[in-house]
């Protein structure tokens, strides 16, 4: 029973001493004919990362050779002999003195496992620091046989995984049985080739399970989690005439990794945090419901943000194949067209193309691939061919923007999902179907609160969509005027008739909601879905904000997050702006935190903490979480609306930005509202620490149930007490506590916490707050240090406020 290690010198004294074993003297990591590892002993490798030796996986009793990391010996990323465990700890491990394999002998002499490897006569075996196991010719060098070349159910940096065309070796990793049982299991991982396109799918027996999508040239297209460790950890894609492969590498100094597939058929990446001496994980496939191959069906479209529209709904142009199984929520049937491609014999057509933004590519199994034409080539070369379905760009470019290379679709297009940073997938149409979608042609499984009408605001919901924005209705003169823009939206444009429809005319008895840049309406469609209709106040537009309204939809549709409204569509006919979202029967934050006392306890002190970490999960994602940094630059109460399950959902931002005001004296261009302004933004300096400085506001008016106002009293009121320890004394009185029983110094520390994070949020230099993704994480990890907050500015700067008075009123548009 004597394990060898490297770093352990005078060990190894012994060892050499003592055992007549002695596994190769002064290079523990090899062994060669004559030598063995038997139970007990094991095998280490020169930086003592991996070490080889007998286990017993989980509750198991039964005997296995296998391969493990140093430091984690749970962490087994090979095993020898999977199918054939021992049954006692009489095993050995030996270069067989013939043939030069490995041999893995029972205790009657009985071959458990070989590695049938060419019948050399000097090998030796070395355990290197990669964690592979190599037989080698001594002389030549030549590896006869590798441990890399048997992959089990962990892919290590160096390995591949893949099809060698010439030899038609092949490498995929299968999952084990169970935690206790390392013989082949139900899942494999594969790399998939048939287009040249390389994508990994997980199997699961004869069926898909998961595809990470394809190869778009800096990861796979469904998972952009590589993008945040490939600097560490690159990955490497090779498809040539010779071989289809997929691996990575550690760049030196990274720190351990390895990418399972457990026998749940979950893949992960884990990365060694040594720290905490805990396994993190970087990324996990299937990520959620969308990742389930095929899940919403051919020509379906599943959003993991849309629980409202269950997870699923149709393409544009198509409809569910069979709608009594789509409302059982069976969508694998998935979608059917609606009118018929026309498409004559010789590719002359009246079809179009529908932009079909931000997906994980559908699977490429049956499509084509063609990497040297460009995007544009490949939208003629479908245009002219009747079969081709869809296209994409095979390779997405540095920095975003378009892509070049060309797949194309001819058969079903099936497992597409929205994923972050994902891909513009082109779908053909027949003319009529290229306008704005109407309603009915939408899969809508939507569940609506059957309470009716109390005063609400808005929520999100939004059914997979994009539209080419009609032709006839864009004036071109009015498109040049402004800054040239994409010709496709992300969320179709609705005409202006319809809305008026939908709110009998703007009626004031449909008016939900007034603010400063304008009138919410609530209105129905004639389908009998409800919305909400947000008329943007045409006085208060700039005339740049004007010209940026459809840019700046754009941007505020690719924003999708589960703590964000979103868009259903938009308005842009002549005069009229107007937002589209869907109603939901509730109602803003506002209006029960200061609302009477029976409203105020509505909000439990867990309800209050959760929204409070929701509003920072949103705010976070826009400013960091979405491929692009969107400052909300009006951040308050009222803007953040509550679902049915009272989450927090932020509405309304980007909108501020259309109504910035430009004094042509000065470059004086303020909007937010008094009480959640920062000093900076006072000073027109617009930041992502402008939002930061209102949310915390937001925070500590949710806390205590009082305004903050333009005098900031709340804030130097709040700091005072948290001065003074007496945090409790911050908390609305009418927040309903858990049960006495639980002891209150709980609640107080974590009210105390809050409190705090608020503090540093509202510090008077941006310098002073936190990242927005940092609130986010001080506010879920309860045992993360947070920095003492300094005294707030408030003081100063009430001071500051009242003396310049009137400029500031002059300036704020927003007034409450
Ligand atoms: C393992 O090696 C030891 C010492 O070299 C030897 O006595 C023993 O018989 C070997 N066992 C097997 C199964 O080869
Ligand atoms: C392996 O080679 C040796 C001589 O090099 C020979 O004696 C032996 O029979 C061979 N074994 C097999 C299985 O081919
Ligand atoms: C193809 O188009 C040409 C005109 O461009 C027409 O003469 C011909 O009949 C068409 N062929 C078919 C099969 O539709
Ligand atoms: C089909 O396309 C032809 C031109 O190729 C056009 O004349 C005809 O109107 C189109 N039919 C429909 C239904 O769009
Ligand atoms: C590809 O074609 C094969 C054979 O027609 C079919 O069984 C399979 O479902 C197709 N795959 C996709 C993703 O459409
Ligand atoms: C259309 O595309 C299909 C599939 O890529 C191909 O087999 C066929 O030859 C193409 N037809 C023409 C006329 O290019």
């Amino acid at each position: 029973m004597m394990a060898v290690n490297c770093t352990l010198q005078i060990l190894l004294l012994l060892f050499i001493l003592l055992s007549p074993v002695a596994i190769t003297a002064g290079a523990t990591d090899t062994f060669s004919k004559g030598q063995n590892v038997t139970d007990g002993e094991t095998l280490v490798s020169a930086g003592g990362t991996f070490t080889l030796g007998f286990f017993s996986p989980g509750a198991s009793a039964k005997r296995y050779l296998g391969i493990w990391f140093s430091v984690s010996s749970d962490a087994v990323c090979w095993v020898a002999n999977c199918e054939h465990p021992l049954d006692d700890t009489s095993g050995v491990l030996v270069v067989a003195s013939d043939t030069g394999d490995f041999l893995l002998l029972g205790g009657s002499g009985e071959v458990a496992w070989s590695s049938n490897s060419p019948n050399t006569s000097s090998v030796e075996a070395q355990l290197q620091e990669s964690g592979n196991l190599v037989l080698h010719d001594q002389r030549s060098k030549t590896i006869l046989w590798q441990s890399f070349d048997h992959p089990s159910n962990t892919l290590l940096p160096g390995m591949k995984m893949g099809k060698n065309l010439w030899t038609g070796d092949e490498w995929y990793l299968t999952s084990w049985r169970s935690p206790d049982d390392p013989s082949p299991g139900g899942y494999r991982r594969v790399l998939e080739y048939t287009t040249r396109l390389p994508e990994v799918v997980l199997w699961q027996r004869d069926a898909k399970a998961y595809r990470t999508g394809p190869w778009n040239g800096r990861w796979f297209n469904g998972v952009p989690e590589a993008s945040t460790y490939a600097h560490d950890f690159p990955l490497h894609v090779t498809a040539s005439t010779s071989e289809v492969t997929y691996g990575y590498t550690a760049r030196p100094g990274a720190p351990l990794t390895r990418v399972v597939v457990s026998d749940a058929g979950v893949v992960r990446r884990l990365v060694w945090d040594a720290s905490t001496s805990t396994w993190k994980t970087f990324f996990q496939g299937p990520r959620d419901v969308c990742d389930a191959y095929g899940k919403c069906g051919a020509f379906g479209l599943c959003d993991a943000s849309a629980a409202s529209s269950a997870f699923c709904g149709c393409l544009q142009g198509f409809s569910p194949a069979s709608p009594p199984a789509w409302y059982m929520r069976e969508t694998s049937d998935g979608c059917r067209r609606n009118v018929p491609l026309n498409c004559s014999g010789n590719g002359t057509a009246t079809d179009g193309f529908v932009l079909v933004r931000g997906v994980k590519l559908p699977d490429t199994q049956n499509a084509s691939v063609d990497t040297s034409i460009s995007t544009e080539e490949c939208r003629a070369r479908c245009s002219a061919n009747c079969s081709c379905l869809a296209y994409a760009s095979a390779e997405i470019r540095e920095g975003g923007g378009g892509g070049s290379g060309c797949i194309i679709w001819t058969g079903d297009v099936v497992d597409l999902r929205y994923v972050d940073r994902g891909q513009d997938l082109y779908l053909r149409l027949a003319e009529s179907e290229l306008a704005m979608p109407k309603s009915s042609k939408f899969a809508i499984v939507t569940v609506l609160a059957p309470v009716a009408s109390v005063i609400g605001i808005i929520l999100v919901l939004l059914f997979v969509i994009i539209c080419w924005r009609r032709k006839h209705k864009i004036s071109h003169k009015r498109l040049n005027d402004c800054i040239p823009q994409s010709s496709a939206m992300t969320v179709p444009s609705v005409d202006l008739h319809t809305l008026k429809q939908a709110t009998l005319n703007f009626s004031e008895t449909h008016v939900i909601g007034q603010g400063g840049f304008g009138i919410v309406y609530k209105g129905q469609l004639p389908d009998g879905r409800t919305i909400a209709v947000k008329r943007l106040k045409q006085s208060a537009l700039t005339k740049k904000g004007k010209c940026d309204f459809t840019r700046e939809v754009e941007v505020m549709a690719r924003l999708r997050h589960g703590n964000l409204v979103r868009l259903l569509a938009y308005c842009d006919e002549g005069e009229e702006r107007i937002l589209v979202y869907a109603y939901m029967p509730n109602k803003s934050l506002d209006l029960y935190i200061f609302g009477e006392p029976s409203l105020r306890a509505t909000l439990s002190w867990r309800q209050r903490l959760d929204i409070i970490n929701g509003i920072a999960q949103g705010v976070a994602y826009m400013h960091e979480g979405s491929g692009e940094s969107v400052v909300h630059r009006d951040l308050k109460l009222q803007n953040v609306l509550l679902d049915d399950n009272w989450r927090a959902k932020v509405a309304d931002f980007g909108t501020a930005k259309l109504f910035v005001a430009e004094r042509a004296d000065s470059s004086l261009t303020i909007v937010n509202s008094p009480g959640y302004a920062s000093p900076e933004s006072l000073r027109a300096e617009m930041t992502l620490k402008c939002d930061v400085y209102s949310f915390g506001v937001v925070l500590l008016e949710i806390l205590s149930g009082q305004r903050n106002g333009e005098a900031q009293r709340l804030l130097s009121h709040a700091w005072g007490l948290w001065e003074q320890d007496r945090t409790m004394a911050v908390l609305d009185s009418a927040v309903n506590l858990p049960p006495l029983s639980r002891p209150d110094s709980h609640i107080g520390s974590e009210l105390g916490r809050c409190i705090q994070i608020g503090l540093l949020c509202i510090q008077e230099s941006p310098d002073d707050r936190p990242a927005m993704s940092d609130v986010a994480a001080m506010l879920t990890t309860k045992t993360s240090q947070i920095a003492q907050p300094n005294r707030p500015g408030i003081y100063n700067r009430t001071r500051f406020v009242t003396g310049q008075a009137d400029l500031t009123r002059s300036t704020i548009i927003d007034l409450e």
